[in-house]
């Protein structure tokens, strides 16, 4: 049930009927998940500058700019009630903040990696991204 106050802001955005009236609880942990890959990838990021490996740190900042537009998305996926583009977009998102935090794995096991990595990569050449 919602106020009437919350039917007029809903009228104006379409997504604040939809957040209060059916997902409060998981717009909450949407946030929380949020801010933990926001922390998680920032920390990503960091160590990867640190590096001084140009090569690493390019693809962590890509992910960390990608989080933070990700997270601009979400907030338009609720805000436009699950509109298409955004949500499409949001989701995509998801799946290549994953990729670029893969990649960035693999880059820096090989360019900076253990010696058992490096025992198992030589016998297999010199892969074409590096
Ligand atoms: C780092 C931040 C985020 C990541 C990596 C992320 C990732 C994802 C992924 C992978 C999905 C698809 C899940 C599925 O189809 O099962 C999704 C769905 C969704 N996310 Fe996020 N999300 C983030 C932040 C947010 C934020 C801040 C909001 C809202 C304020 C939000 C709102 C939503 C909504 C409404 C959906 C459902 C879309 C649908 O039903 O198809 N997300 N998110």
């Amino acid at each position: 049930m919602i106020t009437r106050r919350r039917t007029a802001l809903a009228l104006m955005v379409p997504g604040i009927a939809w957040i209060s009236e059916k997902r409060p609880v998981p717009m909450l942990r949407w946030l929380a998940g949020a801010l933990v890959v926001l922390v998680l990838v920032l920390r990503l990021a960091v160590r990867a500058w640190r590096t001084g490996e140009a090569r690493i740190s390019r693809v962590a900042l890509s992910a960390f700019a990608l989080v933070l537009a990700q997270i601009a998305l979400g907030a338009t996926t609720v805000l436009t009630g699950k509109a298409v583009l955004p949500t499409t977009a949001h989701v995509a998102g998801g799946a290549a903040i994953l990729g670029l935090c893969w990649f960035a794995s693999l880059r820096s096991r090989r360019l900076l990696g253990s010696p058992a990595a490096a025992a198992v990569a030589l016998p297999l050449g010199d892969p074409a991204l590096s």
